[in-house]
């Protein structure tokens, strides 16, 4: 992304004077898919393509003036109006700098001009890139940095929940903040602990296919999803007392089973993805630390099939291309991120590559009409101010 493009915008739009510029990435997910807010692992690393922003403040008690500059839309408001702006990208804004001033950032008027090149709607979480972009921004001119890297996070993901309608894990946000290049990163969503996984495939590479059928969040079945993992730890926790169970994480396939007939099929499929998913995070990390990436691939592809017909949160083209990488011999294919749309992330043999990405645009164009859009991964840095 280009810096003086974001700052000729912030000066044109505003009163001439320049800011401090910040930027923060959208991520990849090698595997771990709705693991999250079930207190499981997940397995993201930060990538090349984000959020960047100039801000400064504008000397006003609590009046912010924002621009979206791929969207050319400008909008103003108050921080201390209980209801907000209604622009979708404005609420981000808005909710971040609640939520910075609910952890003691003394946050007053601002202008902010910001702009993007996480594909929106590809389950890449532009999101949370604008929630740790603004966040970073918010500490460094109101908060002097007190505000540790793991309560941006929380910020973040408080922003989606109290602002956005959406109530997800932490995953995005946590990736968007600590991500490092050439890493993923494995985070225990319960513990929070996490390690730094340096990812070199010898011989493979990452490449995401974008349906371009966009994935929306915001009052979707992502919450329904959600509230079937919790149900069924209800029961599980009626059943047992004496144990404690806050999140599937705590629940065996065994204590699933006693509860299967009273939960009802659909929340009892929704588990069983949760269960098994989380079994497959752990054999992919042993798998990655003895280098054997098929076995990362069969998982993927486990997880796809899970997310299909268990959490039922693909359609039909992402399935279709999830064939198309089978049928080209593929290492692991899956859909990423919350689903309903979006990208497949594909493990795929370099000697393979030239032929299954042709292959995957013809025959997508056949079915659907357009060419799905193809991201080479590259894994990049988190959160940073930039200048
Ligand atoms: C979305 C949410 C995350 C996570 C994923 C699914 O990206 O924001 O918290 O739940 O879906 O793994």
């Amino acid at each position: 992304m280009d810096i003086e493009f974001v700052r000729s915008r912030f000066i044109k739009h505003f009163d001439g004077k320049t800011g401090n510029v910040y930027a923060s990435p959208g991520r990849i997910n090698l595997i771990g898919e709705h693991t999250d807010y079930n207190g499981g692992f997940v397995f993201p690393g930060a990538v090349d393509k984000g959020v960047m922003a100039e801000m400064r403040a504008n000397g006003t008690e609590d009046t912010v003036m924002a621009y979206a500059i791929d969207l050319k839309d400008r909008v103003d408001f108050k921080l201390s109006d209980p209801n907000g702006p209604r622009a979708s990208w404005a609420r981000y804004i808005y909710g971040i700098a609640l939520e910075m001033k609910k952890l003691g950032v003394p946050v007053k008027g601002f202008n902010i001009a910001f702009a993007g090149d996480v594909p929106l709607g590809a389950g890449m979480s532009s999101s949370a890139a604008m929630e740790s972009c603004f966040a970073c921004g918010l500490n460094d001119i109101f908060g002097e940095n007190k505000v540790s890297q793991w309560d941006m996070v929380l910020a973040g993901q408080a922003t989606e929940h109290n602002y956005c309608g959406v109530n997800c894990g932490i995953m995005d946000q946590f990736a968007s903040v600590f991500g490092k290049a050439g890493c993923l990163m494995r985070l225990d969503c319960r513990s929070r602990e996490f390690e730094y996984f340096p990812f070199k495939p010898d011989g493979y590479r990452l490449v995401l296919l974008d349906s371009v059928v966009k994935h929306q969040l915001a009052g979707s079945p992502y919450n329904d999803r959600r509230n079937s993992c919790e149900n069924v730890v209800k029961h599980i926790q009626a059943r047992h007392p004496e144990g404690k169970f806050e999140t599937l994480r705590d629940c065996t396939w065994e204590q699933l089973e006693e509860v299967k007939e009273e939960v009802g099929a659909e929340d009892y499929k929704r588990a069983k993805f949760v269960l098994g998913e989380k079994d497959r995070v752990l054999a992919v990390c042993d798998a990655l630390n003895e280098g054997d990436y098929e076995k990362v691939g069969e998982m993927m592809y486990k997880t796809h099939e899970g997310l299909s017909k268990d959490y039922e949160v693909s359609c039909e083209e992402l399935d279709f291309l999830n064939d198309i990488a089978k049928e080209n011999g593929v290492t692991g294919s899956r859909i990423m991120g919350g689903g309903f749309g979006g990208c497949t992330i594909n493990l795929v043999r370099n000697d393979l590559y030239k032929k299954f990405i042709e292959d995957a645009k013809k025959r997508f164009n056949e079915k659907y009409g357009h060419e799905p859009k193809v991201y080479d991964v590259v894994i990049g840095d988190g959160s940073r101010k930039i200048c």
